[in-house]
């Protein structure tokens, strides 16, 4: 196996509130930046014949198991729709078959497919520019599983931090295999497009750490002359975690969350219920007063101010008048967007084609790749 390299160029995207794009153009740790010109990997060039370059691309991801909601899209749907703009090669896969790591496929399965790609579309996501594809209609994507699995260990698999609170949290008696290798089948995911920066949450840094083992035991086993896949770098949104209603992370599962597609009345009473405490002076204190702080957050995102500055605008008039502003600002917030998606989601036809042409885009990519993994196996036969 190829030694261990340096530790994964985490990037940092600027703050979604300080405005100017420019600003978001990326820092990594080591200094290094991305977006800034294609990432070519350092060839010597009196070697062999080799001009492969991997140029920036951009590949995320979601289960679909339920509505998108506040939390994603300010930790991520709205850095998708940033780097986009910015004309950045966007690829956006809905990982159907990561679905079956904890649950046994179900009937729903269509319909929560088509409302995942609604909510990339209601945000912004635009197919004219944006690859949207899954895993199933992409065989070629899945087919990399195989030789990737020969290139990881037992010990390793069963270390993943992720894949242990996953299988902890789904109450399994036993890990199955998927369970235990879908962090492999996600390097897939991720190498099938020779994607080079991997927006995630930082709990899906193990995933992306295994990617670029894979990626680099890969090229010195098969293509030590000339690199197949490139070492992605993760780029974590700096976006805070937001809390639910009931002050634990916001979460589809826990039924604590803001979906997107919530309607205003349902929103409304879920601030409500939302937690706060029994200082009636609102501040804005992230560690003494998290329930407090994470209302003023939500708050302040959707209203694109300062965090402290809404707070201080509050102050002596409570909790009743932050929930009301924050049930406000929320409502408008998500207005166009909910407007968008009742729009889209009347229409299945339409997102089922926008999933198929996505689908068959990635599907002539993964061909292409293929190809490449076939000649530097010798199984181009
Ligand atoms: N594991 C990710 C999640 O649970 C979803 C995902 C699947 C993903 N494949 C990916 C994310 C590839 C980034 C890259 O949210």
């Amino acid at each position: 196996m190829a030694a261990s390299h340096a530790a994964p160029l985490i990037c940092v995207l600027g703050p979604l509130l300080s405005g100017p794009l420019a600003k978001a153009d990326g820092v990594c740790s080591g200094g290094a930046s991305f977006a800034k010109g294609p990432s070519v990997i350092d060839l010597d060039s009196t070697s062999a014949p080799c001009s492969r370059v991997f140029a920036p691309r951009v590949l995320t991801g979601d289960r679909p198991t339920g509505q998108l909601h506040l939390g994603h899209l300010f930790g991520t749907l709205l850095n998708r729709v940033r780097l986009q703009a910015r004309g950045v090669d966007l690829m956006v896969l809905v990982a159907d078959y990561q679905t079956i790591t904890d649950r046994d496929s179900p009937a729903s399965l269509p319909e929560d497919v088509d409302e995942l790609v609604a909510d990339y579309l209601s945000v912004g996501i635009d197919p004219a520019r944006a690859t949207i594809f899954a895993h199933s209609l992409v065989p070629e994507l899945n087919q990399l599983l195989l030789p990737f699995l020969s290139l990881v260990t037992l010990p390793e698999l069963l270390r993943n931090p992720t894949v242990k609170d996953e299988a902890s949290a789904s109450g399994m008696t036993a890990l199955n295999g998927l369970m235990l290798t879908y962090p492999v089948h996600q390097a897939a995911d991720i190498l099938f497009c020779q994607a080079t920066i991997v927006p995630v949450g930082a709990d899906q840094l193990p995933h992306v750490e295994q990617t670029r083992a894979i990626a680099r035991r890969f090229n010195s086993r098969y293509a030590p002359e000339c690199p197949v896949f490139p070492e992605p770098e993760a780029l974590l949104s700096d976006a805070p975690v937001l809390l639910g209603t009931d002050g634990r992370k916001m979460s589809k599962s826990r039924n604590n969350a803001i979906a997107l597609a919530a309607s205003a009345d349902e929103t409304a009473r879920l601030l409500r219920q939302a937690k706060t405490d029994s200082d009636p002076h609102i501040t804005y204190d992230p560690e003494g007063r998290p329930d407090v702080a994470n209302l003023v957050l939500l708050t302040a995102l959707c209203e694109e101010i300062d965090p402290r500055q809404l707070a201080e605008q509050i102050g002596s008039r409570g909790a009743a008048e932050l929930k009301r502003r924050a049930t406000e600002a929320i409502n408008e917030r998500l207005r166009p967007v909910r407007d968008r998606r009742s729009e889209l989601i009347s229409d299945r036809g339409y997102l089922r084609t926008v999933l198929r042409d996505g689908s068959a885009a990635a599907r002539s990519i993964a061909r292409s790749t293929l190809t490449q993994v076939a000649a530097a196996m010798h199984t181009n036969y």
